[in-house]
């Protein structure tokens, strides 16, 4: 039995002003294809049934998630947290549901943010990756050849020899690092000794769920009652009281960094995290002056911007690398090199209510 499990709880804030809250990224059509979401449910139709899919959101977001997502998806496998506790809580949940409903199974973690060009590679790998989870009891993930110094990924160095190599290379990871700082990121991207952590994992339920009882014992403890009122009436009056008391941490940090029984598979599927503005590069090929331009534009002298619109006319004169995202009640104006500064400006908006 293999589940998918979509995480679809992120706020997106570094997409503001055009993710918000209640209408985050993943729900978003960015691409010009489908929302997020639906393209990563597509992808891996004929590896996993799709009705098979657990889709993981938050309160604010699932009422227009439930309008919006695949329809072979069961409305009844949409887990809806009413408040983030970051992804490590939402596995355990899925993980948790999943055992309960269905038994030890193979669960296929997969974020909601990626955009991918090779669709049939990436279905490879992601077999591949199902045969080693069920194979052994090992934490698997999909690795990929790092092309610069992100901070903003989990790095893998894996062991020289790879452990398998048909139809894909699997290696023993060596060391997992979270979000390194940009001198260390440096380093590893010249070793050519790393992969990038695509967020992507597989394991069997049973698995992952001994990981949490060792390396995240509390968040464990806290959340493992859910699971006797998980289909019962008291479900959602529990969910409620236990959420708020969840310990709030990712599972690169929480799980990955510490257990020494991962493996990566590692993957060439042209893959890239959709997390900011300047990763509209990846979906879209910048014109001859560097602009990438989903707006009504005029611009002169202007180069290496991304310049995004609501309809009004944007103009521009004599700007290099700048990003201009304009919606329907607010602006963004930002140096390119700032992009990962958008979610600052979002908590600051909290702040000042
Ligand atoms: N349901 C739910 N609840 N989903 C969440 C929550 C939450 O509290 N927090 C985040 N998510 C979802 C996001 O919507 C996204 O689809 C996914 O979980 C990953 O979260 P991100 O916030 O996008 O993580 P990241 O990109 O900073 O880092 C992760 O992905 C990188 C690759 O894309 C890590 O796994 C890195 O190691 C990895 O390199
Ligand atoms: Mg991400």
């Amino acid at each position: 039995n293999k589940f998918a499990t979509i995480l679809a709880g992120g706020g997106g804030s570094r997409f503001w002003p055009l993710s918000r809250q209640e209408m985050p990224k993943q729900l978003l059509n960015i691409s010009g294809n489908d929302i997020m979401l639906n393209d990563t449910i597509a992808r891996y139709e004929g590896i996993i049934p799709l009705e098979n899919t657990i889709v993981v959101t938050n309160q604010s977001q699932a009422e227009l998630l439930q309008k919006i997502m695949h329809n072979s998806v069961p409305k009844s496998n949409i887990l809806v947290e009413p408040i983030a506790r970051n992804t490590a809580a939402s596995i355990l949940f899925a993980a948790l549901f999943i055992e309960k409903t269905y038994g030890d199974s193979i669960m296929v973690v997969l974020p909601s943010d990626h955009y991918i060009t090779d669709e049939v590679q990436f279905k490879k790998t992601l077999d591949e990756a199902c045969l080693v989870a069920m194979e052994s009891n090992q934490i698997v993930t999909i690795g990929i050849k790092p092309t610069f110094a992100s901070t903003g990924y989990g790095y893998i160095s894996f062991e020289n020899l790879p452990v398998m190599t048909s139809p894909c290379a699997v290696y023993d990871v060596a060391e997992f690092v979270e979000k390194p700082n940009f001198q260390k990121a440096q380093g590893y991207l010249a070793s050519g000794h790393y992969l990038w952590n695509s967020g992507i994992f597989i394991w069997k339920t049973s698995v992952i769920i001994e990981n949490f009882k060792r390396y995240l014992p509390r968040l464990f403890k806290t959340m493992q009652p859910l699971s006797t009122y998980l289909g019962t009436e008291q479900e959602a009056e529990m969910i409620n009281a236990i959420y708020p008391t969840l310990q709030s941490i990712s599972i690169d940090y929480g799980i990955l960094e510490r257990c020494d029984e991962v493996v990566v598979v590692a993957g060439d599927f042209g893959w890239n995290d959709i997390g900011s503005w300047d990763a509209l590069g990846a979906i879209f090929p910048p014109d001859e002056l560097g602009n990438i331009v989903k707006a009504n534009h005029l611009g002169i002298d202007t180069r290496n911007s991304i310049v995004y619109g609501n309809g009004r006319l944007i103009t521009t004169i004599g700007i290099d690398g700048l990003i201009i995202a304009d919606t329907e009640d607010a602006l963004l104006i930002c140096p390119k090199d700032k992009a990962q500064s958008v979610k600052d400006m979002v908590t600051l908006l909290k702040e000042k209510g």
